[in-house]
């Protein structure tokens, strides 16, 4: 197959011209090459060089021209090039393998031949030669083409080398199958299952990379199957497999809170890419294997399980290298409402109770509606439907409260330096009662969100308690 047509054009013609200026052979391969076929352009290039890729990158940088850099990558051996929005990058052939039980790659320069061999998938090992006496033709020693077309993740090697290679390559199989539709192997499958152990020498980081790839897939509950079945999600996430299972007590049943997870996670992945609302998705429900009880009237009950899901969001988010910054706090607040606007659509939605939730979510309003309206996945068509008309009724509650008091995002009108000046009050417990009280009779609808009512409101409440007014200073001007 020749694929002229596709890299007769820059950068490649400026990587071909250096190949044939230092007489060293050079070849696109990997992604570039795979997503090419499958009809997903990107602009990140893999070349394999023989010889070394870092010297290759200097002599195209300078034949680039001044404003061309190279990054090293030294412990890996690689070069990275940035030209008019590309990527390219370069490595020397090579054999890698990882010693059994350490997290660092042992490098060795090896042939093409062995590059290709040492690649992670048969799909990821096709290659194009940017050589002078071959230009554009496809090199393809494991049938990748054929295994392209039949939709196979496939090892080239015996799998069990591969993988011990470089255990992360299992969570990439199944990261492929979910990105990209396609099913693995069946040996290649058995390899995984029986090497699931060896990821724990692989670093959180790269394991964390490839688990954040699969969440944000079309439909990650594939990706999340897969994991499951092959035991890797029992290495890299227990507390996830934890939610699986159903227990009966006198005939009553709960919930797989397994399989529920997965779905909601799937409808959050229809209406948003956003990562961090995937994830709260995955840990909404977390809590409940611990806060499960029976009772003989109610049946099962998961109370809190939204409080102590909250609290336990932190030390997941460490224990797998996930930033503990305002990405967690997000993803532990919406664990945290995540029950608010179900329970609001419940009830009579009175506008007090819908001030509150706003008050509590602030900006991100929008994203717990998403998460709770993806939440809805009753086998029941009645309840889901009633579930969802409420929900439209929420909404629109939401928009005209909203639009009347400007909770959203809101600080009370009345700031705890105008009451302390008012009453002479130093930094104390009274006056955070005071600011409580003034931000609960707003959220009650006692008073309107305005200067002038919650100030009255706060001298009501100081003398209540005995205070003195001791400055005219901030009174409302008639
Ligand atoms: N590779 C490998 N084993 C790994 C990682 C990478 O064999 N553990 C090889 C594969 O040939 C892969 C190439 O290096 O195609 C580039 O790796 P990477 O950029 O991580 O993946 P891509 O295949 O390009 O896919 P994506 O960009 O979606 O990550």
């Amino acid at each position: 197959m020749d694929f002229r047509k596709y890299i007769e054009k820059e950068p490649f013609t400026a990587v071909a011209t250096v190949a044939q200026q230092t007489g060293m052979s050079v070849f696109v391969i990997g992604g570039f090459v795979r997503d090419l076929l499958l009809k997903r352009p990107s602009k990140d290039v893999d070349f394999v060089v023989a010889g070394s890729g870092i010297t290759f990158a200097e002599a195209l940088a300078s034949f680039l021209g001044k404003n061309t850099f190279v990054r090293y990558f030294k412990n890996f051996g690689t070069a990275m090039i940035r030209y008019e929005g590309w990527e390219l990058e370069f490595v020397g052939a090579r054999k890698e393998s990882y010693r059994k039980n350490s997290r660092k790659p042992i490098v060795e320069n090896g042939t093409l031949e062995d590059d290709r061999k040492r690649r992670d998938f048969t799909i990821n090992a096709l290659s194009i030669s940017l050589n002078k006496d071959d230009f554009g033709k496809l090199n393809d020693p494991f049938s990748g083409m054929k295994d392209l077309k039949n939709k196979l993740i496939r090892t080239p090697l015996d799998p069990d080398i591969t993988f011990s290679d470089d255990p992360l390559r299992m969570m990439r199989a199944i990261r492929f199958a979910t990105q990209l539709g396609f099913t693995i192997d069946e040996l290649t499958f058995a390899a995984i299952q029986r090497n699931k152990n060896r990821i724990s020498i692989v670093s959180k980081e790269r394991v964390i990379d490839e688990l954040n790839k699969i969440i944000q897939a079309e439909k990650p509950s594939r990706g999340f199957m897969l994991l499951d079945k092959s035991g890797l999600l029992q290495q890299i996430f227990p507390e996830f497999v934890q939610l699986k299972g159903v227990e009966t007590v006198n005939g009553k049943g709960h919930k797989d809170n397994f399989y529920h997870t997965l779905e909601v996670l799937d409808n959050v992945a229809m209406v948003s890419d956003n990562l961090w609302l995937r994830w709260a998705a995955l840990l909404h429900d977390i809590a409940k294997p611990i806060t499960k009880r029976f009772d003989p009237r109610a049946g099962w009950t998961f109370h809190g399980h939204e409080f102590v899901g909250a609290k336990k969001v932190p030390a997941i988010f460490k224990k797998m290298k996930l930033p503990t910054n305002e990405k967690m706090r997000y993803v532990q607040k919406l664990v945290l409402l995540h029950l608010r606007p179900i329970v609001l659509a419940q009830d009579v939605v009175t506008d007090s109770a819908v001030r509150r939730l706003l008050f509590d979510a602030g900006d991100d309003i929008d994203d717990l509606m998403m998460l709770c309206t993806a939440d809805i996945t009753s086998k029941n068509e009645v309840k889901v439907r009633r579930y969802r008309k409420n929900f439209e009724l929420v909404r629109q509650k939401l928009k005209e409260v909203e639009k009347k008091d400007r909770i959203r995002n809101w600080q009370p009108p009345v700031t705890g330096e105008i009451i302390m000046e008012t009453f002479g009050l130093k930094p104390s417990r009274q006056v955070g009662d005071i600011k409580t009280a003034i931000r609960e009779a707003i959220l009650d609808g006692k008073i309107h969100n305005d200067f002038g009512e919650a100030f009255e409101f706060m001298l009501k409440t100081g003398a209540s308690m005995g205070l003195q007014v001791v400055s005219h200073n901030h009174f409302p001007q008639k």
